[in-house]
């Protein structure tokens, strides 16, 4: 419902388009005077009087009706106040009937969005520094799906590399398929960070693993055969994560799967002309855009990041005819994004203008940046199983006898660290602690999904909800409501920002006026009409926070 609308077509100005008048009324900072107001001065030109006659006159032809109950000139500027009761009953009925829907939209209609988010690296730890992308990239492909989009979610798996080579070299030294199928991930760092100590002393290591990763490419069966190995492990160890925090892929096309894609992307850049050679290398001279160079081929002719996302955005293009490409990537990759963007569009594709870096802010711990080759990485498997583990102590103590304790303590627990990843402006950076992901109070989770459990003992001892007619509403029931309104605007501005933490906030807002009017207004009251209608209003706020959470990835509970 869209009231600047509505207000805008019922005021009918001569010389003055619904579109322009539209524009003109705002939204006041506190809503004492009225919910909307237009300033009159921005029509002095066309109607040629004084802001404060034109209030005045505007103000007595306008009729009240069920949208807009009263409408006041006050010093040159037209004052709206919506019709609440009427609010109250639309809104109620849309998020009735509209149960999972509701906030869901049709603008993504006919569009496709690409989603490359997570990108994990082969072999290496899942740490808590790949929690932003994973969960911002997941959120994003849940919001644009209700926002009616085709949504294609892309793990550009980081499979490509000497690293491998190193691994190979690693693995026939120190390591076996046994060590390998019984040590897991843990395994396969622990013979990667050996191999960086044992390099520094021996550096011709790095000799044998470059032919490995020849090898590699090169198609050679021992090798791949390893490779595909070490992929399949931490796919499947990292497949048990994105279980637990409700995260899914429509593609797994890493770097390497771009092998051959990229020969004629460096023909169509020589025959573009936009190929230079510099010590040897091909690059892109982007010198003119204040950047540096971007690389293509290397010296011995072996490609690079760049060139593989190159390739891939072509193939995504060609694949899926996207209208928009997003990268969930970290700040810290900024001008890569810049540099690959600018090639697109200098190689002459129109739609390089659809391609998004989602950048996100950097997580380090307490003590310092994080780094898998020294070991000083807090793993994402270890932070979900404490909070895991901390809301099964909870429970313990607060609600002995509740049924189905594991699965509220793990949609509590991976609640906690995915509510906690999205809460905050997504460019900020974070400090990672133990402590503020395992605090449970104040504006948390597990204090969102306490609200669903409590409309939803509510809803339960209430039993029926008869018919009702709404009234005057006590202030907190009317917050309540207006929050609920919101919801549908908030999807759309979190879309259109790339920033789920708008639904992480738009939750806790919405719970914390519920738990207001919980407090203030008795709801199983004798009286048939309030019940209801308080009843009503529980409802509407247990459909809309499960909402919310489900965009973010979070599992609501009955009970807890
Ligand atoms: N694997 C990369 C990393 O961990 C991120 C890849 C992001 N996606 C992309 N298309 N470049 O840094």
């Amino acid at each position: 419902m869209d009231y600047k609308l509505i207000i805008a077509k019922k005021l009918n100005i001569e010389g003055v388009s619904t579109e322009e008048l539209y524009s003109f009324i705002e939204t006041p900072p506190n809503n004492d005077m009225g919910d909307y107001a237009l300033p009159c001065f921005k029509l002095s030109k066309v109607m040629r009087r004084p802001p404060i006659i034109i209030a005045q006159g505007l103000e007595q032809s306008f009729a009240p009706d069920e949208y807009i109950s009263e409408c006041k000139a006050v010093n040159g500027y037209l004052n709206f106040k919506i019709n609440r009761v009427g609010y109250a009953k639309m809104v109620l009925a849309e998020v009735q009937s509209l149960g999972d829907n509701y906030g869901s939209n049709n603008i993504g209609q006919n569009k496709t969005i690409c989603i490359d988010y997570s990108s994990i690296n082969i072999a290496k730890p899942f740490h808590i520094g790949h929690l932003s992308t994973t969960v911002i990239g997941s959120s994003l492909c849940k919001i644009f799906r209700f926002l009616g989009y085709k949504v294609v979610g892309i793990n550009h798996l980081g499979d490509y590399g000497t690293q491998f080579g190193k691994l190979i070299v690693a693995f026939k030294k120190w390591s076996s398929f046994e060590a390998v199928e019984k040590g897991r991930l843990s395994e396969l760092t622990r013979i990667y960070v050996k191999y960086h100590d044992e390099a520094k002393i021996h550096p011709e290591m790095d000799d044998e693993a470059r032919r490995y990763f020849k090898l590699i490419e090169d198609g050679d069966k021992e090798s791949n055969e390893l490779f595909e190995l070490f992929k399949k492990i931490t796919l499947e160890e990292v497949e048990k994560i994105y279980k637990l925090l409700n995260v899914n892929f429509d593609s797994y096309a890493g770097e390497s799967f771009y092998n051959d894609k990229m020969a004629p992307i460096v023909d169509e850049l020589n025959e573009k002309g936009l190929i230079k050679i510099s010590d040897g290398a091909s690059i892109v001279d982007l010198e003119e855009y204040n950047m540096p160079p971007c690389l293509i081929l290397k010296s011995d002719g072996s490609t690079l990041y760049a060139t593989r996302d190159i390739a891939a955005a072509v193939y995504r293009k060609n694949t899926y005819n996207f209208d928009k490409c997003l990268y969930v990537v970290a700040y810290q990759q900024n001008l890569h994004f810049k540099q690959f963007f600018k090639v697109l569009e200098l190689m002459g594709k129109d739609w390089a203008k659809d391609m998004v870096h989602v950048a996100y802010g950097m997580v380090s711990l307490e003590s310092g940046a994080m780094s898998t080759r020294s070991g000083n990485v807090v793993l994402l498997e270890d932070v979900i199983a404490k909070t895991i583990e901390k809301a099964r102590t909870i429970i313990e103590e607060k609600n002995p006898n509740l049924k189905d304790k594991d699965k509220v303590a793990s949609a509590v627990g991976t609640g906690a660290v995915i509510f906690g990843a999205l809460c905050n402006n997504k460019i900020k950076d974070i400090t990672f602690s133990y402590d503020r992901v395992l605090s449970f109070e104040g504006e948390t989770c597990p204090y969102v999904q306490y609200t669903v459990a409590r409309c939803n003992s509510v809803i339960v001892k209430c039993a029926k909800q008869g018919e009702y007619s709404v009234n005057e509403m006590h202030p907190s029931e009317y917050g309540v409501i207006s929050h609920l309104g919101r919801f549908p605007e908030v999807v759309k501005n979190a879309g259109e920002k790339y920033e789920p933490s708008y639904v992480t906030r738009y939750a806790l807002d919405l719970a914390t006026a519920f738990n207001k009017f919980y407090i203030d207004c008795k709801i199983a009251v004798e009286d048939d009409n309030t019940r209801n209608f308080r009843l009503a209003i529980t409802k509407a706020v247990k459909i809309t926070l499960t909402n919310a959470l489900t965009l973010l990835g979070i599992e609501t509970v009955e009970e807890m």
